[in-house]
């Protein structure tokens, strides 16, 4: 079999490396791809984004399976696209990607189908907003509605901040459409966790939980980021939880999706806060695996990736089970200077040809240039490794992490540090 990967990150070199381990799986493409999987022979860039010029190729190269790592072409219709040529694809349609899309569409779909989420308002003009914020004071959470790579919530500790958020979003446009619209809700306090399902519109299937680190720095301060680091499972998620999100959260979503006449196909991400009291609220939803969770689940998954994705475009996810190595994998993002405001690009990556059990390097802002390794990003690797227990797999991120090398690079020193204290 072909498969098609769309992406260039992390998340879908982890993919295509899980993907590889198919024995059904002939070749592998990734469009556009990154430097590591460039230097890997079993799979081969293209150089690609525009979601007509991919269907083209998938028609041209009889593709059996796509699947999708980021929002934007989910957004901008890939699915339904790819569906209409009759090519096969894994992933949420447009207007069901719109639970990613659209923080207004899927805040009041959370709210028309009960699902726990914090109490929200939509604004498109400023004074509005700005009297919302006097009425109920700091801290609160300002929200683009649209799409805006990662920047466009504003947790603001003070009315200032939320001023400040509403100002460059409805009066100075600096998220142009995307922020054209904002919701204002209510700052939620607990832990965070990731949680993701594979469905097929019908049968949904959890996979393995797990926590990002969204914050730069260690003890979780400085800015927000695309994600520092991550591990699976995560033993905030305990079972009692567990049964919870499934329950209030993961079916309510399905089963009203499927309601109101927009069926969801693909991967699922409800980004959970837990509170102190064991109450879970969605925080977002995200229409594909998380980066980095994505590359630590996929560590730990035992069952054949081909085999889950390919019935599940097909709708036939109720013939499959899912098996998962017991162990945790935990991952280290390394950035390169600068991230996230202002990533250094082009400085030469050294990798030592060194190998560690259980670990694996996956590649995300790299790029291979004159036989050169160079960093072309703000997220440059994630070190990812398994272990019997959280600490053996933290140090053993740590120590493939020594194995590479460039000029600036920064990561977090303490990923894992709650899965630590929880145990
Ligand atoms: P989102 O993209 O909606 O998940 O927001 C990004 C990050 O902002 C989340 O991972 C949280 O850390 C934080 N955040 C979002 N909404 C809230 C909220 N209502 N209360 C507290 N923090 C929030
Ligand atoms: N790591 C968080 C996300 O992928 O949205």
């Amino acid at each position: 079999m072909k498969v098609l990967v769309i992406g260039s990150g992390g998340r879908e070199h982890a993919m295509a490396w899980k993907l590889s381990q198919s024995s059904k799986v002939k070749s592998i493409f990734i469009a556009p791809g990154n430097g590591g999987t460039h230097l890997n022979p079993k799979f081969k860039n293209i150089d690609l984004t525009n979601i007509n010029l991919l269907a083209d190729f998938a028609t041209k190269e009889t593709i059996d399976l796509t699947v999708i790592g980021p929002e934007l072409p989910l957004s901008k219709g890939i699915v339904d696209l790819f569906k209409s040529k009759k090519l096969n694809i894994f992933g949420p349609t447009q207007r069901a990607a719109q639970l990613e899309s659209s923080k207004g569409f899927a805040k009041d779909f959370m709210y028309r189908h009960n699902i726990p989420t914090a109490k929200y308002k939509t604004f498109k003009t400023s004074d509005e907003a700005h009297q919302y914020i006097n009425e109920q004071g700091a801290p609160i959470v300002i929200k683009a509605d649209g799409l805006a790579s990662g920047k466009g919530v504003i947790v603001a500790m003070t009315e200032k901040e939320a001023h400040d958020a509403i100002n460059f979003m409805l009066v100075d446009n600096k998220f142009g459409d995307a922020g054209a619209k904002v919701v204002i809700e209510e700052f939620l306090e607990g832990e965070e966790a990731s949680f993701m399902v594979i469905c097929d519109g019908k049968t949904i299937l959890p996979l393995a939980t797990s926590q990002d680190h969204k914050r730069l720095l260690d003890r979780d301060i400085g800015p927000n980021t695309g994600g520092m680091g991550a591990y699976s499972p995560a033993p905030v998620v305990t079972e009692e939880v567990y049964s919870k999100v499934i329950n209030e959260i993961i079916h309510p979503t399905i089963h009203g999706m499927a309601k109101d006449g927009i069926p969801f196909t693909g991967f699922l991400y409800a980004g959970l806060i837990i509170a102190k009291n064991g109450n879970v609220k969605t925080l977002e939803y995200n229409c594909r695996m998380g980066d980095p969770e994505t590359q630590p689940i996929l560590m730990r998954l035992k069952s054949d990736l081909f085999e889950i994705l390919y019935n599940a475009a097909l709708g036939q996810l109720n013939s499959i089970k899912i098996e998962w190595d017991s162990r945790t994998a935990l991952a280290v993002v390394l950035a390169s200077a600068g991230y996230p405001e202002n990533p250094k690009l082009n400085d030469e990556i050294y990798i030592e040809d060194r190998l560690i059990p259980d670990s694996y390097i996956f590649h995300a802002g790299t790029i291979f240039k004159n036989n050169k390794l160079l960093t072309s990003g703000g997220r440059v690797l994630a070190v990812t490794a398994l272990g019997n227990s959280i600490k053996e797999a933290q140090s053993k991120a740590y120590e493939v992490i020594n194995t590479v090398k460039f000029n600036g690079a920064q990561y977090r020193k303490d990923i894992g540090y709650k899965a630590l204290n929880n145990n």
